[in-house]
């Protein structure tokens, strides 16, 4: 019933090229582009914000955009980010703990869709009350903050579960994942599959995107 789609992270790309990188992976089978936005806070790393996006739409202008806000303020940036033509706003619940459910209303009133993510240490638990509220769920399987860290294969038991309980759920998995992991994500029933180094290092983008989506599919 759900769809794989592959969503490639531009973290580890040149991002002062970002249009035709995005381009690239796009022109490559990328389903939608996973944007990567810290605030430095959340996460101890800064990457760019809702003005980036802007022009970056500006550029592409039907690709399906999705912005993982690793910030500590998700509220702050719903109206930046929905002005900045964003498809799909996915937000860190730790920092919103008890306005989870305001938050996923805010983003729904701006026009987008909504996704909860949640880091290694934080159980479904968190997200299990307002799954109903949201179009995606995001499982870290790294700690958030960089590209290139090894994927958590102990995180595949929150999929599972998110997949039992929520069988026409998108589940994304983001972190570490690729050609060696992908089984893994597929098994326990991911459908939305953020790649970054994987794809972005890869001599042959098109084959490891087909790739990854054949292995989701099947
Ligand atoms: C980590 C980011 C991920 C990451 C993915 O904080 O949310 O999207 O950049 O990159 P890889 O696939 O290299 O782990
Ligand atoms: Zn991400």
């Amino acid at each position: 019933p759900v769809q794989a789609k592959i969503g490639p992270s531009i973290l580890n790309a040149d991002l002062a090229d970002l249009a035709a990188q995005s381009q690239r992976l796009l022109d490559n089978g990328a389903d939608y582009l996973h944007l990567d936005v810290m605030d430095g806070h959340f996460v101890p790393n800064l990457t760019f914000g809702h003005s980036v996006v802007k022009c970056l739409r500006n550029k592409i202008k039907d690709a399906f955009f999705e912005t993982h806000m690793m910030v500590s303020k998700p509220q702050q940036w719903i109206e930046p980010m929905a002005d900045a033509g964003v498809n799909l706003y996915t937000f860190h619940v730790e920092p919103v703990q008890d306005d989870i459910e305001s938050v996923c209303r805010k983003i729904q009133e701006a026009g987008m869709k909504v996704g909860l993510a949640i880091k290694p240490g934080t159980g479904v638990e968190a997200i299990s009350k307002y799954l109903d509220l949201a179009d995606v769920a995001l499982v870290m399987t790294v700690e958030p903050g960089f590209g290139g860290q090894a994927f958590m294969a102990d995180m595949m038991p929150k999929v599972e579960w998110l997949r039992q309980n929520y069988p026409n759920l998108d589940i994304e998995v983001d972190g570490g994942v690729g050609p060696k992991t992908i089984d893994c994500c597929a098994k326990a029933g991911a459908n939305m599959i953020v790649s970054g180094t994987a794809v972005i290092q890869a001599p042959d983008q098109k084959e490891v995107i087909t790739l990854l989506k054949s292995t989701v599919q099947s």
